[in-house]
């Protein structure tokens, strides 16, 4: 039985036996290969996408927030305070709720997701909006905890990254080395092979630039302990209206549809740059029709519900593949992996206002098969 991720990594992770584990079983998500995807946009790619939406708060966060509250536990914290643009404070909220410690959350007002507010009220947490941007509330708790005893579960506190490299180890441990027990009938490696490897291209937005930070770290130390023998190039993408890695100067006003990534003074910044220069990588930015066409690809053709956010992954490796990245890329085909950061309920009112909207009809079956175009 799968018992989240501070069981499955123990050796990795700074916890010993004295710790008390606070888990909701997260981790051990899908690495979903997307045949279709790449048929679609003829990307000359194997591309697999890492479903953190299927973390059991619907995002990606709650990895590190099982470690960041088993160590405030640990520590006899009994209150955790975070700023959030909305995952963050659903996962805090959460996991505060099991450890039965109190939190606190500061928001920007409006700015975020119903289904994320939802999870911080439900699960308890005093929630703060404030008339202000992530950037602003973040300087707020970091106050805050100087002068008062409440442990910040932000991803400055170090628990957090510790936690999310973890993805990093599962894609190892999902993917199949070149020519271990290839199938011959698919273009597709199998998942699952007795021997680990790292994909060719990793890609994932960027927003406070912690996540990004956390998988190279992962990517690093499982290179390090021998248990892959290459490292992905790491590629982030901020949204256009928020990146300030990409434009090298702080952005007072970030501006996105991607609100969970609305941020214009990111706490990593140096790290992220570090793990994009170290795999020759990079940090670009994709803009918001960009991000909302992958979000409904992903959708469309896979099958996947990814909040927007997420499908700034999947736009980044759209933009790249036209940008020439995989051409003349060595055969079999370069491995990508792209990670969607959290699950498309989350912000059901997004999904909905980008479709067609459903046809009303009188409840006889002339009518119904009209709409449907079966009618004589
Ligand atoms: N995708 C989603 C869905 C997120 O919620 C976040 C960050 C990111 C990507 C970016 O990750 O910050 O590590 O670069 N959300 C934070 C929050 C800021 O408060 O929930 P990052």
């Amino acid at each position: 039985m799968w018992l989240g991720i501070i069981e499955a990594y123990r050796n990795f992770l700074p916890v010993t036996e004295k710790t008390p584990v606070v888990t909701l079983f997260e981790g051990n998500t899908p690495l979903v290969p997307a045949r279709r995807l790449c048929e679609a946009l003829s990307l000359p790619i194997d591309l697999y996408l890492k479903y953190e939406g299927m973390n059991p708060t619907g995002s990606f966060k709650d990895r590190g927030m099982t470690l960041a509250i088993s160590k405030a536990k640990e520590a006899n914290a009994q209150a955790v305070i975070c700023a959030s643009t909305g995952n963050t404070s659903a996962s805090a909220a959460a996991f505060s709720a099991r450890a039965g410690l109190s939190s606190y959350v500061l928001i920007p007002e409006g700015k975020i997701a119903m289904g994320k507010l939802a999870q911080a009220m439900i699960h308890g947490a005093t929630v703060v909006q404030i008339k202000g941007n992530f950037d602003e509330a973040l300087v707020l708790v970091k106050e805050i905890t100087e002068k008062y005893p409440i442990t910040l579960v932000n991803s400055i506190n170090p628990y957090r990254l510790e936690g999310q490299k973890t993805a990093a180890f599962e894609i190892c441990e999902g993917l199949v080395a070149p020519g271990v027990l290839a199938a011959p009938q698919s273009a597709f490696r199998p998942l699952g092979s007795l021997k680990l490897c790292a994909p060719d291209y990793h890609f994932l937005p960027v927003g406070n630039a912690g996540n990004i930070t956390a998988y190279w770290r992962g990517y690093q130390e499982y290179h390090q302990s021998g248990k892959i023998s290459t490292l992905p190039k790491m590629m982030g993408f901020q949204a256009a209206g928020a990146a300030p890695i990409v434009l090298g100067h702080r952005v007072e006003k970030p501006d996105t549809i991607a609100t969970a990534i609305r941020i214009g003074n990111p706490a990593s910044w140096k790290a992220a740059v570090s793990a994009a220069l170290e795999s020759q990588g990079r940090i670009d930015s994709v803009t918001d029709e960009e991000i909302v066409d992958a979000y409904q690809k992903i959708a469309a053709l896979e099958g996947v519900f990814c909040e927007p956010s997420s499908a700034a992954s999947v736009a980044g490796v759209i933009k790249s593949a036209k940008a020439g990245l995989f051409v003349g890329a060595r055969s079999p085909r370069p491995v990508v992996v792209c990670t969607l950061t959290g699950h498309g309920l989350k912000d059901a009112d997004f999904a909905v206002g980008k479709c067609k909207q459903p046809v009303t009809v009188k409840a006889n079956i002339g009518d119904v098969l009209n709409v449907l175009g079966l009618g004589r």
